[in-house]
């Protein structure tokens, strides 16, 4: 009997424009990435990671695949907090999964987790390998987001879960405008004092505003063809957990 390749070659499907905004972007802010991240979100972002973690399920093939793992945080602490599993992270930039890699080294979990250098629009995997597939903070910067959905929906198993992290708005109307100016004032500033290209986090802050509301995010998840869509909004909603189950 033949059995499917585990990997495909996967393409580049993002446009190259883009590729080349994104390869900019984070091949010049690797050193300060995480240090920003905890700064910047007050430590937030380890605990919204941990909540991502701890809503997956691992009942087959006892994988998961860590989108756009960046410097492999989400990778890692999937990796701890479910020793029995395997992890592939995947990313457009090399310097950032090197760096990922280094921290993974540390961990003593190089021989749980792989990382592939790949198009979250062509994912380099063959149909239904993983229980899970996870993007933080990620899809954000993906142009066609519904394509990007339907490729997670693609690698995972019927019944596993696609997992989505992100930066959302917070719809409360006194804390919102509150937010707006943090992040079009008070982050590009800080940013300033720490990271060699300060231009990237006012990227950030244009792509958090016009990135979709947590509701019409759903909807986005299930036109990819995703059920049971759940939103869970994360201190006071400046970020969202959205999953999707693959029916
Ligand atoms: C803000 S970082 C998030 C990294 C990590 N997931 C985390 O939680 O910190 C966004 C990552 O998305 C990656 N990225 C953007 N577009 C991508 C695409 N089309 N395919 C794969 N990775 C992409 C970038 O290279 C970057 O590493």
């Amino acid at each position: 009997m033949t059995r499917e390749p585990e990997t495909s070659p996967g393409s580049l499907r993002t446009d190259p424009e883009q590729v080349r905004v994104i390869r900019h972007i984070f091949g010049t802010v690797t050193g300060t990435y995480d240090l920003l991240n905890h700064v910047l979100s007050l430590r937030r972002d380890v605990a919204w990671r941990r909540k991502t973690v701890s809503e997956m399920r691992f009942f087959r093939t006892h994988r998961l695949l860590d989108v756009a793992t960046g410097t492999c945080d989400l990778a890692i602490e999937a990796a701890q907090k479910h020793p029995h599993i395997r992890v592939v992270g995947t990313d457009l930039v090399g310097e950032m999964m090197e760096r990922g890699r280094a921290k993974i080294r540390r961990a003593g979990l190089s021989s749980r987790i792989q990382l592939i250098q790949g198009d979250a629009l062509g994912l380099p995997f063959a149909d239904g390998r993983f229980d899970a597939a996870a993007v933080a903070f990620g899809i954000r910067n993906m142009p066609d987001r519904e394509a990007a959905l339907r490729e997670m929906a693609r690698v995972v198993v019927p019944g596993g879960l696609v997992l989505v992290l992100e930066m959302t708005l917070p719809r409360s109307r006194i804390f919102r405008p509150l937010y707006e100016i943090y992040l079009n004032r008070i982050l590009p500033g800080v940013a300033r004092l720490f990271s060699p290209n300060p231009g990237a986090y006012h990227y950030l802050a244009r792509s958090i505003m016009s990135f979709p509301s947590p509701a019409a995010f759903a909807g986005l998840m299930r036109g990819a063809g995703l059920e049971r869509v759940e939103v869970h909004p994360l201190t006071l909603g400046i970020t969202s957990l959205h999953t999707g189950r693959k029916p």
